[in-house]
């Protein structure tokens, strides 16, 4: 039994980090499974209720057959090795490698990395690929099981068929998107000696309990779109629904019964419209598109006319929010939300008629990925996705802070009690030990979407509460070098959201996966010259 002083303590606080479900809005719902399914051109729907097509989809993308996975053991605890090993899986292709060549991390990041790994080491079109073919690169990709010790501890004995390629004789470069993106800085901060350039993209690297900042950027995002009209009627639709759910009694029966069918009345507030926020899950990763649950198909269902300023008043806020709980998707998505939270039957209005109708949309989420991403953030990153209040709203009051919250005492009974699960997730001691959205590891470049509701915790955030005055600048900086706090090596995507350096096909990312190719032929030369044994002529790259 590991004692809770040797959990919590200070220098595992950033390294106890886990597998995660990937940074989504509703954590049941795999966000890494859409942004690779957005990257392969897998609309919405399929990958929700087909995510095994994303693997097909890669592998026959690819050369066509499977590429093997790989394991090493890794200490549970790199400072106790009593407490023994397990058996982490990697991905290798030498496809384009040249000796020489520079070994290129994928960090996998949340869950299963098999997917990634078949997606992005598996063909020769794709951003990863691209890096390969032009550094003559080793592609690696990892799946992160729990510390940030474990790349460091795998890559220094890394060797392929015999050859030395750890740290010492070839540059390791680390990639990585969102939850990774964090992951790739943290590990250049940490880790200088074992990687020696790093791409961070989408990495919301500061730690904050309060996220509702999150659903201003969907806001942003649609009205960029031309949905704004839209995102006023979702805005009386939830406003609506809030009036009938205070009145409580038959008022708030009807409504759930409107959207859930008559099973459904004794879910809470909260748990009903955390449902209905599914409507948004595709956002960050397809924009307002993604399909025929997308926003753009949604708001077009709700006013075909995209009236500027929406619809509500004019047909009627109740008669619209009738409209919305009859769009056909609808249902869809409260039956997943209710299926990823109880025992994978949710059956809301009978909507498969072969089996029970049962409409419960509390519970525990049940896949192990989830649980561990839930114990993360529950304990040290916050992002609690409550409701962006105020005349943007785009959920239910009910998606409070302090709904958010609940789902952590729920998910974990007992926790907080015995001492395990804070009262809230320690965000600020997280930063103060990770440094947030301050650190500036040498040899990283930043991207972001514009519209990325993940930006606003990346050090390329422009919030309001966000430290002031940093100027986000293209200009390479030197190998190795730092720049000062107000200087950050980065690019915002015009338009895009999370991850779209991923995505060959979206052009607008050109710029940045650019820039971090132009970085790492200014930075490559240095790390050669460093590491050239002593009379040896110094090669360039
Ligand atoms: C490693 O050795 C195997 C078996 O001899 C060979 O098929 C493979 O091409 C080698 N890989 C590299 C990168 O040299
Ligand atoms: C959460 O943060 C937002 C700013 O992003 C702020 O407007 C709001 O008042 C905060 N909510 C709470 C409950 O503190
Ligand atoms: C059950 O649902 C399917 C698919 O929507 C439909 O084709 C079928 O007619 C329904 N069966 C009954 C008995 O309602
Ligand atoms: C409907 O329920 C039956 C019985 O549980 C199940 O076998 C079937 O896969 C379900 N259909 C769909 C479309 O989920
Ligand atoms: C955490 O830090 C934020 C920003 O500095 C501050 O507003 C908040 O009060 C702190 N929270 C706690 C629990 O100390
Ligand atoms: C930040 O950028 C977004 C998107 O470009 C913009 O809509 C928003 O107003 C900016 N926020 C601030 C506080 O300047």
């Amino acid at each position: 039994m590991v004692s809770l002083t040797h959990i919590f303590s200070k220098a595992l606080l950033t390294l106890l980090v886990g597998q995660s479900a990937a940074l989504s809005f509703l954590p049941g719902i795999k966000a890494n499974n859409l942004q690779l399914a957005s990257v392969l051109g897998i609309d919405g729907h399929t990958a929700r209720f087909n995510p095994e097509k994303i693997a097909e989809t890669a592998i026959s993308r690819g050369s066509g057959s499977e590429v093997p996975a790989r394991r090493i053991s890794i200490p549970i605890d790199h400072e106790d090795p009593s407490m023994g090993t397990y058996q982490n899986r990697y991905w290798v292709s030498a496809d384009f490698y040249k000796p020489g060549g520079p070994v290129f991390v994928l960090d996998a990041g949340e869950g299963n990395a098999y997917s990634v790994a078949q997606s992005y080491l598996g063909g020769s079109d794709n951003f990863f690929a691209e890096y390969l073919k032009e550094f003559n690169g080793l592609g690696l990709v990892w799946e992160h099981r729990q510390a940030l010790a474990d790349l460091p501890y795998f890559a220094e004995k890394f060797t392929l068929n015999g050859t030395d390629l750890s740290p010492k004789s070839s540059p390791w470069i680390m990639l990585g998107g969102s939850y990774p993106g964090m992951r790739a800085a943290f590990t250049r901060n940490e880790y200088p000696d074992t990687i020696f350039a790093s791409f961070a993209m989408s990495a919301p690297v500061e730690a904050r309990v309060n996220m509702t900042i999150y659903f201003e950027q969907v806001y942003r995002g649609m009205v960029a779109n031309g949905l704004g009209g839209c995102a006023k009627d979702l805005k009386a639709i939830n406003d609506y629904i809030d009036s009938q759910l205070d009145k409580k009694g038959q008022a708030a029966d009807a409504i759930k019964t409107l959207f859930l069918g008559k099973e459904g009345i004794h879910n809470s507030n909260g748990d009903f419209t955390a449902a209905l926020g599914s409507i948004y899950n595709l956002f960050q990763s397809y924009g307002v598109d993604g399909g025929e649950e997308s926003l753009s198909q949604l708001c077009s269902y709700l006013d075909k006319g995209a009236s500027p300023n929406g619809i509500a008043r004019k047909i009627g806020v109740k008669e619209l929010t009738e409209k919305f709980a009859a769009w056909p998707p609808l249902l869809y998505l409260i039956n997943q939300w209710g299926s990823q939270v109880g025992n994978g039957d949710s059956n809301c209005k009978g909507q498969n008629n072969s089996t029970e109708t049962v409409c419960e949309l509390g519970g525990q989420f049940t896949d192990p990925d989830t649980i561990s991403w839930t114990w993360q953030y529950c304990t040290e990153w916050g992002y609690l996705q409550a409701d962006n209040v105020g005349p943007h709203s785009l959920l239910s009051k009910y998606q409070s802070l302090e709904y958010q919250q609940s789902l952590c005492y729920r998910q974990f009974p007992g926790a907080k009690e015995s001492g395990l699960l804070p009262e809230h997730p320690e965000a600020n001691e997280t930063n103060a030990e990770t440094g947030g959205w301050t650190i500036r590891p040498s040899n990283v470049f930043w991207s972001a979407g514009e519209f990325d509701p993940w930006r606003t915790l990346t050090p390329l955030s422009n919030e309001t509460f966000a430290p002031k005055g940093v100027q986000i600048s293209t200009n390479i900086p030197k190998c190795g070098v730092e720049t000062p706090e107000n200087v950050l090596f980065g690019y915002v995507i015009p338009r895009a959201e999370h991850c779209f350096d991923y995505d060959l096909s979206y052009k607008p990312a050109d710029k940045s996966r650019k820039l971090f190719s132009l970085a790492l032929k200014k930075w490559l030369p240095c790390w050669r010259s460093e590491h050239a044994p002593k009379g040896v002529q110094r090669k360039w790259i």
